[in-house]
């Protein structure tokens, strides 16, 4: 299968792990490369160096492209770009920020520059800015997302309308059959996270891994709407958040209650009361951690019998 998004990326199937805070190191992207993939090592969670170390382990791992997600809500961003281009990482996925402020420099360096956005309206100003591509998430992804909760399946044909360059679906697709869903809505190609988060490979602690397989549906929310909207596993800290908002909490307020590490706490430590535990609404059918080649051939063979089993239906 070659499309758009397989040639742009120069890999051979149209899937990308999604850059992950503390979940997506060098393991996982070199992984999701070696099997077809485009992986990404999730820069969001690491100090400048940090991600040089994973930047050159990664580059001995693979010799299959991988890129770097950046998340620009993030301080360090200046020392993070600078890495990127003396590393020599040739393609970059910007979320969480303006796309016109880093994808002129980005793209002079010759890096390919993908956008992650959550409405039309932002797609259109990512072309505008000059990216290759745009990742179109929707309300239902686990990480941080727009306000307007929009759902991937009435996102991806309205950015379809909108932009010409190649479109990544993301938000909700943890199989071949929502791949394939997502392509026939006109997508080119999928983003995964939830997905890869619970996989051998993930840098993610075994008990968030664990906590993935039980969580169902209607156990994450989309929360922290005034300050940067994060869908989160309803553990006790989202209860606390939520006490937050009912007595009629400020900015600084929650700044502070998230302040102290809770997404490393909860992810990368392990603690699930305490911390912050970001995942999808598509946990509820993730049902084994293995390892990311198990993940593609399962997500590759359901992908064609689904095809196959769609090709007969007539009307
Ligand atoms: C644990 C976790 C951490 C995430 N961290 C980031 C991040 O650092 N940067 C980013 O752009 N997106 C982040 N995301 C979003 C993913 O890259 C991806 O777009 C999303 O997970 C797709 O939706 P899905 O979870 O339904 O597969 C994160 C998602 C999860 C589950």
């Amino acid at each position: 299968m070659t499309n758009r998004i397989t040639s742009l990326f120069k890999i051979k199937y149209p899937i990308i792990q999604g850059g992950m805070i503390w979940n997506s190191g060098y393991k996982l992207a070199s992984a999701v490369s070696n099997s077809g993939g485009l992986g990404l090592i999730g820069a969001g969670s690491m100090y400048p160096e940090v991600l040089r170390e994973h930047i050159q382990k990664c580059q001995k791992a693979t010799d299959k492209p991988f890129g770097v997600n950046v998340p620009m809500l993030y301080p360090n961003i200046e020392e993070i770009m600078k890495i990127i281009v003396e590393e020599g990482v040739r393609i970059v996925f910007t979320s969480a920020g303006n796309p016109k402020t880093w994808t002129s420099f980005l793209k002079e360096k010759g890096i390919t520059v993908v956008h992650v956005v959550s409405s039309s309206k932002f797609a259109l100003k990512a072309q505008e800015a000059g990216v290759d591509a745009i990742v179109a998430e929707g309300f239902e992804a686990g990480g941080h997302n727009g306000r307007e909760e929009t759902t991937t399946l009435t996102l991806i044909p309205m950015v379809k309308e909108q932009i010409s360059i190649p479109l990544i679906a993301a938000g909700g697709i943890a199989s071949g059959r929502g791949m394939l869903a997502a392509m026939v809505l006109g997508a080119d190609g999928v983003q995964m996270g939830s997905r890869f988060a619970a996989s051998t490979e993930s840098s993610a602690h075994e008990n968030f891994k664990k906590t993935i397989l039980e969580t169902k549906e209607g156990d994450t929310q989309l929360t922290l709407k005034e300050l940067a909207p994060v869908r989160l596993i309803k553990n006790k800290f989202y209860q606390d958040l939520q006490e937050l908002y009912g007595r009629g909490t400020t900015s600084e307020e929650l700044e502070s209650l998230l302040g102290r590490g809770r997404a490393k706490k909860g992810m990368f430590e392990g603690d699930l009361v305490e911390g912050e535990l970001e995942i999808g609404q598509i946990a509820g059918i993730i049902h084994d951690i293995k390892p990311v080649a198990q993940i593609f051939e399962a997500i590759l063979e359901e992908f064609r019998l689904s095809q196959k089993d769609f090709a007969k239906f007539e009307i």
